[in-house]
This record gives structure tokens, C-alpha cells and sequence, in this order.
């Protein structure tokens, strides 16, 4: 199958960009420079676009992009709407200041942090709460797929980390293995498709039919030269993008896949 064939089956795929602790004021040109060239494309891409820079950007890029090609995510959020919680941000104050997305359980947050599947999850309820979509972040670390433990790991993450009130529209997941994650390693395709098949029966056996429409993207590792390969992987609906997504000239390089006639 090719990927305009794939991508016509499927809801829109989502090309996430996650900056991480990364960009000043002076990376913003960035994020105008993916949205001026999507915007000028002759023949449009196939996908959603976002970038989810530093909260401390999100207002000035929301404002930036406007309503153009590029949508604005962030990166973390607090479960409560306000209180004292000296450094936290709601998922209120974020789509207040133009989010429409948040990442959350994202690995490095999972491990810095402590934060659990029932964190996670409180978080996502939160994002929706706030009318957010919220980006579900699941993937082993090497030891757990060197024990064969991955399929185990990412579905109980998935159980966890999922609030019942997950949609189509409001959840997204990002299988994200640790350990490609930053990396320059990326897992097999086949290992790649053995774990959104498994993540795609679950979703379907919890969420009916929203669960068939879930997006499920996969991070770890993607740049221009194996984004086609990845997004051709059956239930691969989108990547999240760390590193390849600081620099418009790369970030873009990956969006193109969704504009590529054939995929191997
Ligand atoms: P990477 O990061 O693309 O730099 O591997 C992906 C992520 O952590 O979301």
C-alpha cells in the first residue's frame, strides 16, 4: 500500500514537533519558516502540523502561526485548573495562552519526575478538561525490550495512562520506545508494527470505534531519511519529532513524506 493510499483510509495523520527544553525568542523564526512553507505549497501536505514549544513560547508562536498551517501544542501540564503549586501550569492556562495539544507521560517526565500511569492519565483527563487534545506518551526502556517485556510494558501503559473519557478527537498516542528516543536508533519496522497492532487491539477493545480512529503516532529517532519507512508502518497515523524538529529545514524534510506518492 502507499502512503497516500494508507493516509486515505485513516484519519488525518499529526506531525508533532516536540522542542523540549529548547528555543529562545530567537527560535521562533523557526516555527514561522514551517508555517510560511506549508502555507505556499502548491500541492498540500497530507498531515496536521504542530509544534510544541517551551511554555514560555507558546503564546508568542500561537500568535505567530495564527490561524495558518502550524497548530501549538505544549509539553506538560498540571492535573488541577489552579492553586498552589508554585512552577506547575494548568491545562487552562496553556490553551489559554493558544495550545491546542499537550504532551503528557512523555518518557523523560516518567523518569525525572516519577510520574506514574495514573498521573498520566489525570493529566490527560486534565488537557480535555480544558478542551485540549492531549498526546499520551507510551515505550519501553532497552532493559524491558531486551527482557522481551515491550508488548507487556506498553500495554500496561496504555491501560493505565488512558482516561475513559478518550476520543478520537481529544486523545492521541505516541509510541515512543526509550531507548530510540534522542538516539539515532530506531526499532525494526516489523517490531514497529507489532506494537501499534497491539496498541490499536487495545484501543478498539476499550474505546469500540473512537479506538479504530485514535491516532497513534510514533516517536524515537525520526528524521527525513527514515520518516517514510516509519509512516508507511500499518497503524503508524503520525510521528512525534524530537531533535528533527528544532530546525524548520529538517522538521520539514519529514513533513514531505505525507506528500510522496510511493512509499517502499
Ligand atoms: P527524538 O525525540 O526525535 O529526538 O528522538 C522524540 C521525543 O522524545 O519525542
Amino acid at each position: 500500500m502507499t502512503l497516500t493510499e494508507k493516509v486515505e483510509s485513516r484519519p488525518r495523520p499529526l506531525v508533532a514537533g516536540n522542542w523540549k527544553m529548547n528555543g529562545l525568542k530567537s527560535a521562533l523564526g523557526e516555527a514561522l519558516a514551517v508555517d510560511k512553507a506549508l502555507a505556499a505549497e502548491v500541492s498540500p501536505i497530507g498531515a496536521e502540523v504542530m509544534i510544541c514549544p517551551p511554555a514560555t513560547l507558546i503564546m508568542v508562536m500561537a500568535e505567530l502561526v495564527g490561524e495558518g498551517s502550524v497548530t501549538v501544542g505544549a509539553q506538560d501540564c498540571h492535573c488541577a485548573v489552579s492553586g498552589a503549586n508554585t512552577g506547575d501550569i494548568s491545562a487552562e492556562m496553556l490553551a489559554d495562552a493558544g495550545a491546542s495539544a499537550v504532551i503528557v507521560g512523555h518518557s523523560e517526565r516518567r523518569a525525572d519526575h516519577r510520574e506514574t500511569d495514573r498521573l498520566v492519565r489525570e493529566k490527560a483527563r486534565a488537557a480535555h478538561r480544558a478542551g485540549m487534545q492531549a498526546i499520551v506518551c507510551v515505550g519501553e526502556t532497552i532493559g524491558q525490550r531486551q527482557a522481551d517485556l515491550t508488548l507487556e510494558v506498553v500495554a500496561r501503559q496504555i491501560a493505565g495512562s488512558l482516561p475513559d473519557d478518550a476520543t478520537a478527537d481529544n486523545t492521541i498516542v505516541a509510541y515512543e520506545p526509550v531507548w530510540a528516543i534522542g538516539t539515532g536508533l530506531t526499532p525494526l519496522v516489523a517490531d514497529v508494527a507489532d506494537v501499534h497492532a497491539m496498541i490499536r487491539q487495545r484501543l478498539c477493545e476499550r474505546f469500540g470505534e473512537a479506538g479504530i480512529a485514535m491516532r497513534v503516532l510514533y516517536g524515537g529517532s525520526v528524521k527525513a531519511a527514515n520518516a517514510a519507512e516509519l509512516m508507511a508502518v500499518e497503524n503508524v497515523d503520525g510521528a512525534l519529532v524530537g531533535g528533527a524538529s528544532l530546525k524548520a529545514a529538517d522538521f520539514l524534510g519529514i513533513i514531505e513524506v505525507y506528500r510522496t506518492q510511493t512509499v517502499p
